[in-house]
């Protein structure tokens, strides 16, 4: 019995093992398809993918691909790949026997919903002489990108095929490109995070969100009500410095959408991550809830407010205060600073929105330099946290 009961615990366990796809890795092998690999990886379709129980990837190889992406933005091409994402599993038998010999499936495109009409979707057809196209669905659509060959199948879970041309549903190609620089002024107002905005307006931290946006970036904004939620400790005895810390913390130095960010399974590094803090952010899901957790505080994801690869802007319920600044426990964080050194500048008598010029914020590059807050000021601050224990408590 009990060998028995081993051996159907080992069979489970590789069904498990083998029902895991990894896009990335399939592909690695195929240096061919590199493009569209590195592609599905900046764009984060690769996570998409790998989250599907069932799929098929419609790849094209990188003479093809570099034709049809050239000049295009990473927002359409983020686009324009999703709908070589089929979430049903096609491998060439499957192809050879559509019945009726046409068939329409769903694409991610679809799961979206930004797909206008059919676009969302892709024709199936068995053509003559033993070929099989793929097209748009929407009305108009040439079937001209035929099978190619099988590239790779796990059946019934991931199926890689190859297509001679890739598939075009109208309008998509002709999107207006997202701009070029992200408004987040406007958005985060229109969002309800004013204050968040104000602060990063007038401290200058913006301009280095702006600097890292290019590469990749996620904000993750506390909305009004997190602001005045009691219980925060006062930001007006933070340094300068620190308190650029505190709202670069809010960031991350790459472009994750929340998929990817559910996904996540490992400390984030943020763009106030340095060697001696750490400043990293941890997530935990619930069902469809991510949570953001600092190690001092939890903040709930309410909404995005923004996914346009490479920039997205998560609303949350709470501001995020870095365990560096805010210890946990009444004994304060021992960061090892020199005895020497002076202690850092008093902190400013007005609120943290108070002008400073912008030449004090950290280097842009900001994910590669860290934010180093001045020696011997870990515990000037920590003196100072808990003002809601001397004030409302
Ligand atoms: C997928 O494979 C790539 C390349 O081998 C690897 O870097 C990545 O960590 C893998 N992803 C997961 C979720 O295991
Ligand atoms: C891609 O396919 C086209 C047409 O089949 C072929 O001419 C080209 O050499 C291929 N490129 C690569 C990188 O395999
Ligand atoms: C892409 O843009 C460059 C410069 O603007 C232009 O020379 C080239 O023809 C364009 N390529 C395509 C495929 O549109
Ligand atoms: C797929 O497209 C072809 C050609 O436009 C059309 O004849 C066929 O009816 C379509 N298939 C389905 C299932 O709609
Ligand atoms: C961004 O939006 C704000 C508020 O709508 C506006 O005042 C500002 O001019 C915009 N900035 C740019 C660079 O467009």
């Amino acid at each position: 019995m009990a060998t028995l009961r081993i051996l159907l615990l080992l069979a489970l366990s590789l069904i498990a093992a083998v029902s895991a796809h990894n896009i990335t890795d399939i592909l690695l092998k195929f240096p061919e398809y590199s493009q569209f690999n590195n592609y599905l990886t900046q764009t984060k379709l690769n996570d998409e993918i790998n989250l599907r129980e069932t799929v098929t990837v419609l790849v094209l190889n990188n003479t093809i691909l570099s034709q049809f992406v050239a000049n295009q933005s990473l927002a359409v091409i983020k686009t324009a790949l999703s709908i070589h994402i089929l979430l049903d599993y096609f491998d060439r038998p499957k192809l050879l026997v559509i019945g009726g010999g046409s068939t329409i499936t769903t694409t991610l495109y679809q799961t979206t919903g930004k797909a206008a009409g059919s676009t969302g979707f892709v024709n199936i057809t068995d053509l003559a002489g033993k070929k099989v196209g793929f097209g748009s669905a929407a009305t108009g659509s040439k079937l001209d990108a035929l099978y190619e060959r099988s590239v790779k199948q796990i059946p019934y879970s991931i199926s890689v095929l190859e297509i001679s041309s890739p598939i075009i549903a109208p309008g998509i190609l002709n999107m207006p490109p997202p701009p070029p620089r992200v408004n987040f002024t406007s958005l985060l107002e229109t969002a309800g995070c004013k204050t968040f905005a104000r602060l990063i307006s007038d401290t200058g931290v913006m301009r280095i969100y702006e600097t890292a946006e290019a590469r990749g970036l996620t904000v993750f904004a506390p909305t009004d009500a997190a602001f005045k939620a009691p219980g925060l400790p006062d930001f007006r005895k933070l340094t300068n410095t620190e308190f650029d810390s505190l709202l670069l913390y809010h960031a991350i130095p790459v472009y994750v959408p929340k998929v990817s960010l559910m996904a996540e399974k490992y400390p984030i590094r943020t763009l106030a991550s340095n060697e001696i803090n750490g400043f990293y952010l941890t997530v935990t899901t619930k069902g469809d809830s991510v949570t953001l957790v600092s190690g001092v505080d939890n903040s709930r994801v309410e909404s995005m407010v923004l996914d346009s690869v490479p920039v997205s802007i998560f609303k949350i319920d709470h501001v995020l205060l870095p365990a560096g600044f805010f210890p946990q426990s009444p004994s304060p964080a021992v960061v090892p600073v020199p005895e020497a050194s002076p202690p850092s500048p008093s902190p400013p008598a007005s609120a943290p929105s108070a002008h400073r010029p912008i030449a004090s914020s950290p280097a842009p590059v900001a994910a590669k330099s860290p934010i180093v807050s001045p020696p011997g000021s870990s515990g000037f601050i920590s003196r100072f946290w808990f003002w809601s224990c001397s004030g409302s408590g």
